[in-house]
């Protein structure tokens, strides 16, 4: 069992909420389209996406981590599944948005070429990602590396140029000095 499987149940109050509202209000959500939370986790984005889109669908690959998400709502759609091979039809998802994942994720570049393709075009990949480069990030690279959580952070620029490899257009912005939003545009 991975830690987060492990932790799931407690996940919600060990690891502190951030600023929601931040988040959203610098997202570019189309409200007529469905949303993929990749590796949305307890479900506490997915629960507030539904708000603002036609539909969410959640995708995790802890089993345990979506049975908490399914406390949050009944609407949102949960998939159990890996980032790097994802159960949908290429061109057919129109949104996604990764909170605090893609370090988690071990297979970064298949991930962002299996976003790319299942995207539909036009289609935005959203990242929100900490700056390994701000000190503030130091406190939590050190947390996760006791945890053996295996991360890898990348800079704003390092996801771009990752992006940039498979035909993504790219903007970025910092959300607060150590986290950072990322647009990739298909
Ligand atoms: C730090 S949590 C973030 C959860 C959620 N996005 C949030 O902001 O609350 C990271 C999540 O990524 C999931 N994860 C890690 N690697 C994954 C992969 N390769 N594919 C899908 N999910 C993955 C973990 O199971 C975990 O639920």
């Amino acid at each position: 069992m991975d830690l987060f499987s492990w932790i799931a149940k407690r996940y919600d109050k060990i690891i502190p909420g951030f600023d929601l509202s931040t988040i959203l209000d610098n997202l570019t959500l189309f409200q007529n389209e469905v949303i993929l939370d990749l590796g949305g986790g307890t479900g506490r984005i997915a629960a507030l996406f539904e708000e603002h889109v036609n539909g969410c669908i959640l995708l995790d690959r802890s089993f345990e981590m979506l049975n908490q998400a399914k406390k949050k709502s009944n609407s949102v759609m949960m998939v159990q599944g890996v980032s790097e091979a994802l159960p949908f039809r290429r061109g057919s998802i129109p949104q996604i948005f990764a909170n605090d994942t893609l370090h988690h994720i071990h297979k970064q570049d298949e991930t962002i070429e299996q976003c790319y393709e299942i995207l539909s075009s036009p289609g935005h990949l959203m990242v929100r990602e900490f700056d390994p480069d701000h000190w503030k990030t130091f406190f939590l690279i050190l947390f996760e590396k006791l945890l053996f959580f295996g991360s890898k952070f990348l800079s704003p620029k390092s996801l771009e140029d990752m992006c940039k490899r498979f035909n993504f257009t790219v903007e970025w912005e910092r959300l607060t000095k150590s986290t950072y939003l990322l647009n990739a545009k298909k």
